[in-house]
């Protein structure tokens, strides 16, 4: 399976703080925002990931993340001009999908939960096993904002609703999907919206028309955040600090991760650590590599 994260939009809702820098490069605490989505996509056992940028930010996320060797991954560059949708990934990634299935993760979507690796792992292997597309649901107080699931009494998805003014549920649609080798003929079917874009909605709906999308719920326990303001940015921040402090555990530490699934050897991780001088994360990285040295290792 191959991965994207779609890094691109102008981030006007945070200006003047992105007005020079992108939004998914902004600290979220003590990271980028960007390593969250590319966490995921990595706990799903995805390494081979294609990274969509403006061009006129593509050079800095090339800059901080390089071709992923470190770790253990493969990334890749391309740029979306202008923001005319989600779905257009899969038209600008077409070359890199090469008719593969593909995980799509929004570069501003930060996702957290104690059981998040074991579902993903499922959604991988069942895209695997049984094609199809997997969508996450998520309950939010303002759905609105969203794409809605409308839901049957079973709940199983009949349908999605992009922003409805009446939401049919509070289940939200989050910006992390995956989907069978259909997804780029899917994407190359779509009509812009009235507001101009490829929607992400109108993706998932060719699915849900064949009966072949399914809905995982994160689940009350689950944290998926939202960045888009100030207000939602400091938040998850907050969220992040007090998680890792409370617990000494760092959330989204690619390092760790490609350690914990092989992706990198131990030694190399604590390479890296050692490269990172005085920072805190460099200090995580360290310690969690001499653990895992120690034969105390944490689990994935
Ligand atoms: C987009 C999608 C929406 C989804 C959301 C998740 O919204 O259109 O369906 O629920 O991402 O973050 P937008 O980024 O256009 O507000």
């Amino acid at each position: 399976m191959k991965g994207i994260v779609l890094a691109g939009g102008t981030g006007t809702r945070l200006h003047p703080i992105t007005r020079v820098v992108s939004k998914q490069l902004l600290p979220v605490y003590d990271k980028p925002m960007i390593y969250y989505p590319i966490s995921v996509l990595m706990l799903a056992g995805v390494r081979d990931i294609l990274i969509i940028t403006t061009p006129q930010d593509r050079g800095q996320f090339v800059g901080l993340l390089g071709d992923g060797a470190q770790w253990g991954i493969s990334l890749s560059y391309a740029v979306q001009p202008s923001p005319d949708g989600l779905a257009q990934a899969f038209l600008i990634g077409a070359e890199h999908i090469a008719g593969d299935s593909a995980a799509l993760v929004l570069g501003d979507n930060i996702f957290f939960s104690h059981g998040l690796g074991g579902q993903l792992a499922a959604a991988t292997t069942a895209i695997e096993t049984d094609g199809g597309c997997t969508l996450f649901g998520y309950r939010v107080s303002d759905p609105e904002r969203y794409g809605v699931a409308v839901l049957g009494h079973d709940g199983t998805l009949l349908d999605i609703e992009e922003k409805p003014a009446q939401p049919p549920s509070n289940i939200a649609i989050t910006g992390l999907y995956f989907y069978d080798d259909q997804v780029t003929g899917f994407a190359e079917s779509l009509q812009p919206s009235p507001r101009g874009e490829l929607e992400i909605t109108d993706l998932n709906r060719c699915y849900l028309k064949n009966g072949q999308a399914r809905l995982v719920d994160l689940g009350r326990g689950a944290a998926w955040l939202d960045t888009g303001t100030q207000d939602s940015l400091l938040d998850a921040g907050q969220f992040v600090q007090v998680l890792q402090r409370r617990q000494g555990i760092t959330i989204a530490c690619l390092e760790e991760i490609a350690m914990l699934h092989d992706f990198i050897t131990p030694e190399r991780a604590l390479e890296l650590g050692e490269a990172m001088g005085k920072s805190g994360y460099g200090e995580y990285v360290r310690q969690a590599a001499a653990e895992y040295l120690a034969g105390n290792g944490r689990s994935a």
